[in-house]
């Protein structure tokens, strides 16, 4: 008698058996969302470290957790895609809107993301109750806070609305439920690491988790051009907490920048689908909510000292919109040890690249000096165009003598010590002239064919010797 039918009844038994109570555990990095066997103390993935913990699904799960909807079955021509172009929303605040692209496409999906406490539940809030109608019914899920705690904040912010409606869970298939009950022309969920599928057995939070639940968000936002925010966390260091995957997966990432200790908040698009990356919005957080500033130049030169050394200011583009900025520069003797080279709101390389030029080709002998670089307000410089502001300011503190306080330094200094062009010539002076600046220091580059200006004289200059030359004797 053979043996086989029998063992191949045993292992189907087996298989069967297994096949019920089969846990899949893997280790998922936290960092990248990367999946591995076995634990590890590194992600082979993108390499960070202790990142990797266990998270179990279960076989089924697995196959819900995959059940995303299907697309059409046959690729279409491009031609014969209907893109019906629906209207942008207005948001009611225009820096808001302004940094979305030009209000909100229906049915995306926008990532607001932000230290604690810098504002994201506080503009997201009054945004709804404003835009909120009768026809334009505005959800609002909450994780973190009481429905109790956020009428308490309405009430601070002064806004209310019977189209408003709060929604005090966790769990995603309740969220979606009720979306497809109500129907709201805006769902806003505060915060997705909060959120949690029951699907999946791992915590909320973790990478599975939201990006799950993100996943079920944008299905929900396509299929029926809902447009959805989520409120993101953001670590110590800056990255968004949890999966670098949602970056990847929305459509548009807004980040809230600023100091908290000051009032000004600056909303930023850091990747968006519908419109540019370089616009920013500006925004004073007062106790009845966070405020459009409207002349952002004039705040962020409301402070300025103009009878110290050390101070010039520049202009940076900032998408479409000129902004003035006071750059402040400290340069001390190094009493002890390595020269300090400190920065807030720039790159230190590139200060120690222009300390470089200072040192080499202007004969600043900046190598054994302290230096401290920071521009004020808590905006961030990224643009080459502030390089002769910066070196003036640092050569202002070296000699301790003050710029004249109504010129405007534009220009990107080169590592031979020139005076290179910049792009946006025009609006930057015609800012500089608005806010009562009387004279402007530009490449010669730029000064050619440049229109005339009434109450700004304009200086051109070769290289960075030269505009020095100008400003400080
Ligand atoms: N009277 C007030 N009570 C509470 N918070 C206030 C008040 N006035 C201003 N705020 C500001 O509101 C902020 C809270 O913002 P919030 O929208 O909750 O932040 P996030 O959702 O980004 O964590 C506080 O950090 C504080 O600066
Ligand atoms: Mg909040």
């Amino acid at each position: 008698m053979s043996l086989a039918p029998i063992l191949s009844a045993f292992f189907m038994q087996d298989d069967f058996f297994m096949a019920k109570s089969k846990i899949k555990t893997h280790f998922v990095c936290q960092e990248c969302g990367a999946a591995a066997a076995k634990w590890q103390g590194k992600c082979p993935a993108c390499g960070s470290w202790n990142s990797l913990v266990e998270e179990r699904m279960t076989t089924t799960n697995v196959r819900n957790a995959a059940m995303t909807p299907k697309g059409a079955l046959e690729p279409q021509p491009l031609d014969s895609i209907n893109a019906e172009k629906l209207p942008r929303i207005q948001p009611v605040s225009a820096e808001f809107s302004r940094v979305l692209g030009g209000g909100i496409v229906p049915g995306s999906i926008v990532l607001v993301g932000g230290d604690p406490g810098i504002g994201k539940s506080t503009l997201l809030l009054q945004e709804a109750a404003q835009m909120s109608s009768e026809d334009n019914k505005i959800l609002y899920v909450t994780g973190e806070e009481s429905m109790e705690q956020i009428k308490m904040r309405a009430d601070r912010l002064g806004v209310a609305s019977q189209h408003l409606y709060i929604l005090a869970e966790t769990e995603i298939e309740t969220v979606l439920n009720l979306i497809e009950r109500i129907k709201p022309g805006l769902v806003i969920i505060d915060s997705i690491q909060t959120m949690y599928t029951s699907v999946l057995e791992s915590a909320p939070g973790s990478v599975s988790q939201v990006r799950e639940c993100a996943l079920r968000l944008i299905t929900l936002a396509k299929s029926s051009a809902t447009p959805v925010f989520l409120v993101g966390h953001v670590t110590k260091e800056g990255f968004l907490a949890g999966p670098k995957v949602l970056e990847h997966m929305v459509d548009a990432l807004l980040l809230f920048e600023g100091d908290r200790e000051h009032f000004y908040r600056i909303l930023r698009a850091v990747k968006n689908r519908f419109g540019s990356t370089r616009e920013i919005g500006v925004f004073e957080m007062l106790d009845s909510g966070l405020k459009d500033v409207l002349n952002p130049s004039a705040v962020f030169l409301s402070e300025r000292q103009t009878k110290t050394s050390g101070s010039t200011v520049i202009c940076c583009m900032e998408g479409t919109r000129p902004i003035l900025v006071e750059v402040q520069a400290l340069a001390a003797t190094t009493k002890f040890g390595y020269p300090q080279r400190t920065t807030t709101g720039m790159d230190v390389k590139r200060l120690i690249l222009l300390l470089g030029v200072l040192e080499k080709r202007l004969g600043y002998h900046v190598s054994s000096m302290d230096v401290f670089l920071n521009a004020v307000g808590g905006i961030r410089i990224d643009e080459p165009a502030a390089d002769l502001g910066i070196i003036t300011s640092i050569a202002s503190s070296v000699r301790n003598r003050e710029v004249d306080a109504k010129t405007i330094f534009i220009g990107e200094v080169g590592l031979g010590g020139e005076l290179r062009s910049v792009a946006h010539i025009e609006s930057r002076i015609a800012e500089a002239e608005k806010m009562g600046f009387e004279r402007a220091i530009i490449p010669s580059g730029n000064a050619k064919g440049l229109k005339e200006f009434k109450s700004i004289q304009v200086r051109a200059a070769i290289t960075a010797y030269e505009a020095l030359q100008h400003a400080v004797q």
